[in-house]
């Protein structure tokens, strides 16, 4: 297993190229499942779950094919000669369950292993099964699949969230798009990557009303065309390499950054003393003097991204004063804490809310990633301590980040990865 060792103490300057967003790009490739023509995709990030989600299309029968030369263009298309999703796919990737809606309006039937939980918590995909029974899939759960059938096809209905989900809002969103009739997605979630869903089927021919909003009006069509679309920048890569700059005292110019995509972490990082400005090409990032702690709670959009809860953690670790950080999404989103603290953070877990009381200097210690985002939280603290660091598991980091020894050591850090 590779490990990442990183000297710390250097102030980071330079540039950053945001890549293709992650969790918009699993979406949009399990979206190419809805025609049978060809979805091309641009801006697709080479990332290690992408390509876990190219396989899981690919095997449904579809083709996915590289266009161009950038490398990072697919087109994907073609009959679904196969609607079973494998649990040797699923279980490296939860997201895998987004091909559950289409493959269940276009083929009429799929047969999707469950996902089982994961390190950050239980994770259940209840939302995603009753929102399709609802538009009259017949669902049972065997064997640690879920199968569905919808043989004449789905119909629309009115679906209330009872509480917002990202990943069923995407789901349904896909399967209202071929529903018969129209399906109201109330309490949606409105993360910038369900918007760049949602741009995208309305670009194959889906007709799709509220975007952007809590409420989202599908009026299904029968088929969907051909379309291309290029994948918006990643929100979260943008927002951990701000904290990158802002913890070493640095400056970096964010190429592809949008501030309207990052929603409360603005708000935060300036609350604690960095600035941000924006300009056409993305956003500029430095912190001229000291760090104040500022609380922070996570939240679905436009409120603070649990998926920055972690990397915030770590910047906040080194302020003046204490900051209060508040998980309310999901139920164990703190394991990267011990591991802070071994590097001579203090912070201290009260239920879902952590307490961080700045030190002056971290130190480098050895430290094991436990989940995406915490990896990361690891590698900032690495890029500020004091000494050497050097992270564990960073098969975790690929899934989610790419080139991160390359861009941050452009950048001026001392870092780099020891192939294990
Ligand atoms: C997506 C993101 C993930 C991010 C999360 C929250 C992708 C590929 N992943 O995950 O990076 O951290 O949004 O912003 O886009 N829940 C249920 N039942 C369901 C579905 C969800 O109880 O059927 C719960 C979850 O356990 C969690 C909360 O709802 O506590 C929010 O989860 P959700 O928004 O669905 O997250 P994901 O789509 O899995």
């Amino acid at each position: 297993m590779d490990k990442i060792r990183i000297r710390g103490g250097k102030p980071l300057s330079g540039e950053i190229v945001i890549g293709g967003a992650k969790n918009a790009g699993l979406p949009l490739m399990a979206a190419g499942l809805l025609t049978d023509e060809r979805l091309v995709l641009s801006n697709v990030p080479h990332l290690a779950d992408i390509r876990t989600m190219q396989e899981l299309v690919a095997q449904h029968g579809v083709a996915v094919e590289p266009v161009g030369t950038d490398g990072r263009t697919v087109a994907i298309g073609g009959e679904i000669t196969n609607s079973v999703a494998p649990y040797d796919i699923v279980r490296k990737m939860r997201a895998s369950v987004f091909v559950l809606g289409p493959l269940v309006a276009r083929a009429g039937e799929a047969k999707v292993s469950l996902p089982g939980g994961c390190a950050i918590g239980n994770r259940p995909i209840d939302l995603h099964i009753k929102g399709l029974e609802a538009m009259g899939a017949e669902i049972v759960l065997e064997g640690g699949y879920v199968q569905a059938r919808a043989p004449k096809g789905l119909h629309g209905a009115r679906i209330a969230f009872p509480f917002v989900s990202v990943g069923a809002t995407e789901n349904l969103l896909m399967a209202a798009a071929l529903a018969e009739g129209r399906t109201e997605l109330v309490n949606a979630a409105r993360e910038p990557e369900i918007c760049d869903l949602a741009h995208c089927l309305v670009a194959m021919g889906a007709q799709i009303e509220g975007i952007g909003t809590a409420h989202l009006v599908v009026e299904g069509v029968k088929r969907l065309h051909g379309a291309e679309h290029a994948i918006i920048p990643d929100r979260i890569e943008c927002g951990t390499y701000a904290c990158a700059a802002a913890i070493t005292g640095g400056d970096l110019f964010l190429r592809g950054g949008r501030l309207d995509h990052l929603g409360a972490l603005v708000k935060a990082l300036r609350e604690a003393g960095v600035d941000i400005d924006e300009t056409p090409q993305g956003l500029h990032v430095r912190r001229r003097a000291g760090l104040h702690g500022a609380d922070v709670m996570t939240e679905p959009y436009p409120g603070f991204a649990t998926d920055m809860q972690a990397q915030y953690m770590a910047l906040m670790c080194v302020c003046d004063g204490a900051a209060l950080i508040t998980e309310t999404i999901f139920e164990n989103r703190f394991m990267h804490v011990p591991e802070l603290n071994r590097m001579g953070a203090r912070i201290n877990v009260h239920g879902s809310s952590a307490i961080v009381r700045g030190v002056p200097q971290l130190s480098g210690a050895p430290v094991m990633a436990t989940d995406l985002r915490a990896s990361f939280s690891l590698v900032l603290a690495g890029l500020a301590a004091q000494g050497e660091t050097t992270v564990n598991r960073v098969y975790h980091l690929d899934r989610g980040y790419e080139a991160v020894e390359q861009k941050l050591a452009a950048c001026g850090a001392d870092i780099e990865r020891i192939p294990g």
